[in-house]
């Protein structure tokens, strides 16, 4: 089967960089989007060095999701719900990962979720035609950036299309992690929420490697 393009919106970041890194070095085509076309164009050409290959091409955000069949989102909280406006035209009936985590600056340690409960769903709300999915929120740029550092954290999937999460849980084992179908896309405030604490744990023992890993699931294949 022909793998998909995924366009990773806000991957000149930490979070799409380091996802956009391990996409190409698993053999998928990469649009790596941008506000500024130049900029993507930089990071893909940096990302072809390091994965050794040529998968990975830079676009302006709406020319990169048109470009994708699969699309994922890593932009600050503050640029989220604009940024997936100026693409919605491209996102109909396409599958939005999106690993936003409502943050606040002045304690990000802290849980301290927006009113409408869940960044995630609240951005499924806004596009109805898009099968937003929600997932990476628990797992550190640092870890995805060391392409051959193996992430012994898993990766809670949530969403309310039940073949658009499976699509990602395959995604994410082609990436070398285990992805779990944890419920609705409402479920994402918990792992919005998680990010906090995992915050709160990684400065209270000095280590930033942290992360949380689901026991007890028989029968699954990773
Ligand atoms: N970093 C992590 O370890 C981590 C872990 C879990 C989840 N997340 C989540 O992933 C998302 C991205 O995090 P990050 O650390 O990668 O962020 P980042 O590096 O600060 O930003 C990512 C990209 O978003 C774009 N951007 C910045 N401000 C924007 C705005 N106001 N409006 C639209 N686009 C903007 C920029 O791209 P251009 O200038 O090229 O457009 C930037 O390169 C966040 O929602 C975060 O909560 C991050």
């Amino acid at each position: 089967m022909t793998k998909p393009t995924i366009a990773v919106i806000g991957g000149t970041g930490q979070q799409g960089g380091g996802l956009a890194g391990r996409l190409a070095r698993a053999g998928f085509r990469v649009v790596i989007g941008s506000r500024n076309p130049a900029k993507a164009e930089a990071v893909a050409d940096a990302l072809n060095v390091k994965t050794g290959g040529s998968l990975v091409t830079g676009a302006d955000n709406k020319t990169a999701a048109a470009q994708a069949d699969i699309v994922i989102l890593t932009v600050p909280f503050a640029g989220q719900q604009e940024t997936a406006r100026e693409i919605a035209a491209a996102l109909a009936n396409k599958i939005l990962v999106d690993a936003t985590v409502p943050l606040v600056a002045s304690d990000i340690g802290k849980v301290q979720l927006p009113n409408a409960g869940s960044a995630v769903a609240a951005l499924q709300t806004a596009l109805p035609q898009t099968k937003v999915v929600s997932a990476f929120q628990n797992v550190s740029h640092v870890q995805l950036q060391d392409l051959d550092r193996e992430i012994g954290c898993d990766i809670l999937v949530c969403g309310n299309d039940d073949d658009a999460c499976n699509t990602i849980i395959e995604l994410i084992a082609a990436l070398g992690m285990r992805g779990y179908h944890a419920g609705p896309i409402e479920n994402s405030a918990a792992a919005e929420a998680l990010t906090s604490v995992l915050i709160a744990i990684s400065r209270k023992y000095k280590n930033w490697d942290t992360g949380f890993r689901i026991t007890g699931v028989k029968d699954v294949e990773h």
